[in-house]
């Protein structure tokens, strides 16, 4: 059986949009969402941390700046609580019903910002995507790519900073490089994404990449 055979049975797929703070994932978000519509295909949309009322509120105590220390593992295992909830509540039932899922970050997000922002290393992440998903992935992994600089001045704009955004800049750094990382070792799965085009540009090269996920279903 084929990787992305895995997911379902109905060939409906699971792809997450990924990338640093000020890519532009909300924008693009909403034009993969216009897209899928114009070719009759139904989805949903979702996020990660998120997606289900439980889900959500751990979204909230891990967005949250607090003058607590908040340990990496805790964080760790809260991203894999709040995953575990949305995949069973909400990803799995949609791909069964042959409904696309279009989610706002994923896995990927935590070998990112968890192995490589916290420091954390993968083999930890590795053995609790196991332990949660067994061999459940995504299909595509739609990975926006921007310089950290300018993706975090983006960020700076739209107001009051949750806990992640106020990492220093290293962090980023660290997040960025470890998605590249992944997309070099995935490449089957990772779709990369200059995102420092005009945006016009950007989301010709998203249309691009759906058609070619689409073909692969028909
Ligand atoms: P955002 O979706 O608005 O970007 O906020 C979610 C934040 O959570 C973002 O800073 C990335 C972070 N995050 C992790 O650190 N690990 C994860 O596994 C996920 C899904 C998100």
């Amino acid at each position: 059986m084929t990787e992305s055979k895995i997911n379902n049975l109905n060939n409906a797929r699971f792809l997450t949009v990924e990338g640093v703070e000020g890519v532009g994932k909300t924008t693009n978000i909403t034009f993969i969402s216009k897209w899928l519509e114009e070719q009759g295909i139904p989805y949903t949309h979702t996020r990660e941390p998120g997606g289900t009322p439980l889900a959500e509120e751990l979204r909230s105590l891990l967005l949250t700046p607090r003058d607590e220390q908040v340990d990496a593992t805790a964080e760790l295992l809260m991203m894999f609580a709040a995953r575990a909830q949305h995949i069973e509540q909400v990803i799995k039932p949609a791909l069964e019903k042959g409904i696309w899922v279009l989610c706002d970050r994923f896995t990927d997000a935590t070998y990112a910002y968890q192995g490589g922002g916290r420091n954390m290393g993968f083999e930890k992440i590795r053995q609790l995507e196991h332990f949660v998903q067994g061999d459940f992935r995504p299909d595509a992994v739609i990975l926006l790519d921007l310089p950290v600089a300018v993706g975090l001045a983006r960020a700076a704009k739209r107001g009051a900073l949750d806990r992640f955004e106020q990492e220093a800049e290293g962090f980023f750094h660290r997040v960025r490089n470890a998605y590249l990382d992944r997309a070099k070792e995935n490449p089957s799965r990772y779709w990369l994404v200059d995102a420092e085009q005009p945006l016009e540009q950007v989301q010709v090269q998203i249309s691009d990449t759906l058609r070619k996920i689409l073909a692969e279903v028909q």
